[in-house]
């Protein structure tokens, strides 16, 4: 079965082909990157306007990279939520167009999810159930997945997000958007043992997380010591306090609930800490841990025609030319 993706929740504009949930045929990624740069970070009305201009050609291209043409397609998975409501809703409209023109069905998927999805694609032997830790510009979670389309919450951020607290973080060490990404590069070499907290950090209950105590704390050193700290110190410290918790909880919550497997998802999954710690960690461990390939770690198409493959074999996610943007959508 050939499922064609379509992403525009944020600022990447991305089609793909996706043969049974797992064989990527195809994968368009036109990022906005470069042109939201200058205003350091994403401006919603840009990236809307901008997924308006390159989405049919992203589509064009998958198809005809895929080596297929419409006729082959058994359905069209788009990304509903959550997102950017002006930028989801061009993918969404492409995507009804493309259902009704075509004659396709048309599977919603949602984007969180898919993200725990990318794993399928780079591991043909990972099926459910599974631990999976979401790390991401607007989630922090540690999320069992029962089944494809079965998912439960053990804990999730109580404030910021990573991915937020990293890119807020960043404006103020005057590093460029996307933030997180700055701040995993100007780590290396750097020395992790500042403490930003004067007290002892507040420490979250059970599985849940929070960032914008130490989003706090670390600007507010960074302001303090203006002009003699180093920023290297300053990222591998902040990689450190961001990441530990989530490394270690991992773990816990594996051990806790009896999976025997964890994977990362989401664009902090890219983080070069956090993927060599649950590496270590798995290794004293009796869990295997699974890292996406950095190029499905940010967004892309390919994962949503493989959950959007899933929830349709499923009987889940079927929508109509109703479907409409979900910018807060969770579960
Ligand atoms: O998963 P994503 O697209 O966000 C949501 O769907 O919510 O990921 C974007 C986030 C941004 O916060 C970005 O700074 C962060 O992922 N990110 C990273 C790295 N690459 C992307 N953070 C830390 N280290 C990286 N290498
Ligand atoms: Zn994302």
């Amino acid at each position: 079965m050939l499922v064609l993706g379509i992403e525009t929740s944020c600022d990447e504009t991305s089609a793909a082909v996706v043969e049974d949930g797992r064989r990527v045929r195809s994968s368009v990624v036109s990022s906005q990157i470069e042109i939201h740069k200058r205003f350091g970070g994403v401006v919603p009305e840009v990236a809307s306007r901008n997924h308006t201009m390159a989405v049919i050609n992203v589509i064009d291209e998958a198809i005809a990279s895929a080596g297929i043409t419409a006729a082959d397609i058994d359905a069209v998975a788009v990304t509903y939520g959550a997102g950017l409501v002006g930028a989801l809703l061009i993918g969404i409209s492409a995507a009804k167009a493309i259902s009704y023109a075509w004659c396709k069905p048309l599977i919603a998927v949602n984007h969180i999810h898919s993200h725990i999805a990318a794993n399928y694609l780079a591991y043909a032997e990972l099926e459910p159930p599974f631990l999976c830790a979401v790390v991401s510009g607007g989630h922090t979670s540690l999320v069992g997945v029962k089944d494809y389309t079965t998912l439960v919450s053990y804990g999730a951020t109580v404030d910021d997000a990573a991915g937020e607290a990293l890119d807020k973080i960043a404006r103020v060490l005057g590093l460029p958007y996307p933030g997180g990404v700055m701040v995993d590069k100007m780590s290396q070499g750097g020395n992790a043992d500042i403490e930003f907290f004067r007290n002892a950090p507040i420490v979250t209950k059970g599985y849940d997380f929070s960032y914008s105590g130490l989003k706090t704390a670390a600007i507010n050193y960074i302001r303090r010591n203006e002009g003699q700290y180093n920023i290297n110190d300053v990222c591998a410290s902040l990689l450190r306090h961001a990441m530990e918790p989530i490394v270690s909880k991992a773990f816990s919550a594996a051990r806790e609930f009896g999976y025997d497997r964890i994977a990362l998802a989401g664009g902090v999954a890219a983080n070069s800490y956090l993927r060599r710690r649950m590496t270590e960690e798995a290794g004293k461990s009796d869990c295997k841990v699974y890292l996406p390939p950095l190029e499905y770690c940010t967004d892309n198409a390919a994962m949503v025609a493989t959950l959007g493959y899933y929830n349709y074999i499923n009987g889940k996610g079927k929508a109509d030319l109703t479907l409409n943007a979900a910018p807060s959508l969770y579960e």
